[in-house]
């Protein structure tokens, strides 16, 4: 079993906490943290101490060389139930993975497992409990070594930090830019890895999107501009012929655990899923011929978000929401009633945390 020191100044933090009428989404955060080093090759003692300030030197490689990566997900109180996180082995994985792409050293299941736990136990209290709202959870790691040699670190931090958060759900559907001309990610390089730099890399294009009126930024494949990959911080889907079509992972695409938690809910309930290239310009046409009825968004912040429209920065727009994102709002139902912890955990997703207070 993993050790954690849990510090003194936790139990006042925690008193005197209360959670705002308003959450929004990342901007409250729990009054504790999770955090560790790693040093000389190897992991040190895992603490819980208060929300609050870091301190490292300005030559902390992070800051310069953004040897940085993260992950997200979310423990559900829905009505006083759990909390439960969902799917926590899957985010562990592909922390793991982002490590390795970006040369930082491996997290063993045991601490990220314990980190995560222990914030969301002694956080109980204010895992927020109407439907859609959660804990969000925010596992990372960062390059702390101070020298300005362009050279993978040998010291690194480890946190989980937490946000009681509000419902991320858009009732009215969102406005999409298709991004004809920037790119997030080559073959070869870091798409693929929850690394902070592809969210630097997309913030450009999230200022024009929102310039023009639109609110989501939809990422063609960087070589050739053709085919469909994934919005800045969610995967694609569209419901194409009555069937549920998704662009197929690559190295330039974030794997979703939503993305794979869909795809089993979908084949379960007797929908046909086809992973596949998705052409920018067929699917248009699909659009305009009616043979695509509906696309969502899905990521662990919005679960699933209908789309009204894609559009071209030109301003043309190829409205999507016929059928009210009908299949959308089914699958959104029968993911966030198992994250809720209202239906039957059939597929063992869910991990109960036992709360904890001082
Ligand atoms: C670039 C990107 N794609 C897809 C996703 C969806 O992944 P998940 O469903 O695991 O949250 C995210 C969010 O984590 C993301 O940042």
């Amino acid at each position: 079993m993993t050790h954690i020191r849990i510090d003194a100044a936790i139990g006042p933090a925690l008193k005197n906490f209360s959670l705002p009428e308003n959450l929004g989404f990342g901007s409250v955060m729990s009054p504790i943290m999770a955090s560790c080093t790693y040093e000389n090759g190897k992991w040190g003692e895992l603490e819980l101490i208060p929300y609050g300030p870091i301190s490292m030197f300005p030559n902390a490689k992070v800051l310069h060389y953004a040897q940085e990566i993260f992950e997200g997900m979310k423990a559900y109180r829905v009505g006083g139930l759990g909390p439960f996180i969902f799917r926590p082995d899957e985010n562990h994985l592909r922390f793991n993975r982002s490590a390795e792409r970006m040369a930082m050293p491996h997290i063993p299941i045991e601490l990220f497992m314990k980190a995560c736990f222990e914030v969301t136990a002694y956080s109980s209290d204010f895992v927020p409990r109407r439907s859609g709202e959660s804990l969000y959870l925010r596992p990372f790691m960062f390059a702390t070594e101070e020298a300005l040699g362009i050279k993978p670190s040998e010291k690194f931090r480890f946190m989980v930090i937490a946000s009681p958060s509000g419902s991320y759900f858009s009732a009215g559907g969102l406005s999409v830019l298709i991004e004809r001309h920037g790119a997030r990610a080559f073959p070869g390089g870091t798409g693929y890895a929850k690394a902070g730099g592809n969210y630097a890399a997309s913030l450009l294009a999230a200022i024009k999107t929102k310039q023009l009126g639109l609110v989501q930024t939809l990422w063609l494949d960087g070589r050739d501009k053709k085919y469909i990959e994934e919005m800045s911080g969610m995967n694609f889907f569209a419901v194409v012929n009555g069937e549920l079509h998704t662009p197929e992972i690559n190295d330039t695409i974030l794997e979703g655990i939503t993305r794979k938690s869909i795809i089993t809910l979908a084949r379960d309930a007797g929908l046909k899923v086809v992973e596949r290239k998705m052409d920018i310009d067929d699917f248009i046409s699909d659009i305009k011929k009616g043979v695509c009825t509906e696309a969502f968004a899905c990521g662990t912040a919005a679960i699933i978000a209908p789309i009204d429209y894609l559009a071209e920065e030109t301003g043309e727009r190829y409205p999507l929401l016929h059928q009210e994102g009908k299949i959308a709002l089914q699958l959104r139902e029968s993911l966030l009633s198992i994250q809720e912890g209202r239906a039957e955990d059939k597929y063992m997703w869910v991990s109960m945390v036992e709360p904890k207070s001082l």
